[in-house]
């Protein structure tokens, strides 16, 4: 069964405590941070102390998504506020085992993210000491965007190479996921799916994460 990961960044934020207990209910398995910074991507949201606050709403792990430019600078921060799983770019300006090795000296699962046009291979080096690959499926920065099902085939590779050395990381995909696009999705090696949009403005969210969730 796909995990589900809902993404805050489609919430009413003006009651955000109470859409996490919401989606917690409905079925989420992790609750999806987008953290953006205006340099690393051209919007900005919230950031460690926005987390830290909302941490007591729920008990389910905290899938912390940095699209920010200096991830090695923040993951203390980010770490003490109670992230579970800490993603950052391979894009960013951050040297990428110096954080790798931050977040685990923190306790934390490491994820690592590409974008789009971002080729898969820069990964290998460092896919046996991760937890999770996040794979771009929309440009990062916004959401409500259109899925680009051509990303995919990432996780075909990612998959190959994973077999090929017994690596343990978990494939998620983020962006542009609804009861449609899953759909294709379902016939790809995945294990988590991020969702803002189509379940938060959904009428039955509980309806709509179980319809996301079952292969
Ligand atoms: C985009 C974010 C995504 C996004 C997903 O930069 O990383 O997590 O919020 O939202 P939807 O599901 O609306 O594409
Ligand atoms: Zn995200």
């Amino acid at each position: 069964m796909i995990k589900i990961s809902p993404s805050l960044l489609a919430c009413d934020f003006s009651k955000i405590g109470d859409e996490i207990k919401k989606v917690e209910t409905a079925g989420a398995d992790m609750i999806h941070l987008d953290v953006m910074d205006g340099h690393f991507v051209p919007n900005i949201t919230f950031g460690a102390c926005v987390i830290k606050s909302i941490r007591k709403c729920s008990s389910l792990p905290f899938d912390v998504h940095l699209m920010i430019s200096e991830p090695l600078k923040y993951v203390p921060n980010f770490a003490d506020a109670g992230a579970d799983i800490i993603t950052f770019h391979a894009e960013s300006n951050s040297d990428i085992i110096k954080t790798i090795s931050k977040i685990k000296e923190c306790g934390k699962k490491v994820g690592i993210s590409i974008k789009p046009k971002t080729d898969t291979k820069i990964l290998f080096p460092y896919l046996k000491y991760i937890d999770v690959v996040l794979i771009m499926t929309v440009e990062p920065g916004f959401g409500g965007q259109a899925f680009m099902k051509n990303q995919l085939q990432k996780a075909l590779i990612l998959k190959n190479e994973s077999q090929k050395n017994d690596f343990n990381f978990k494939i998620e995909l983020d962006g542009g996921i609804n009861t449609k696009t899953i759909e294709i999705i379902k016939n790809y090696p995945i294990d988590i799916c991020v969702s803002g949009t189509c379940i938060f403005k959904s009428e039955n969210m509980a309806s709509t994460i179980n319809k996301l969730k079952l292969r």
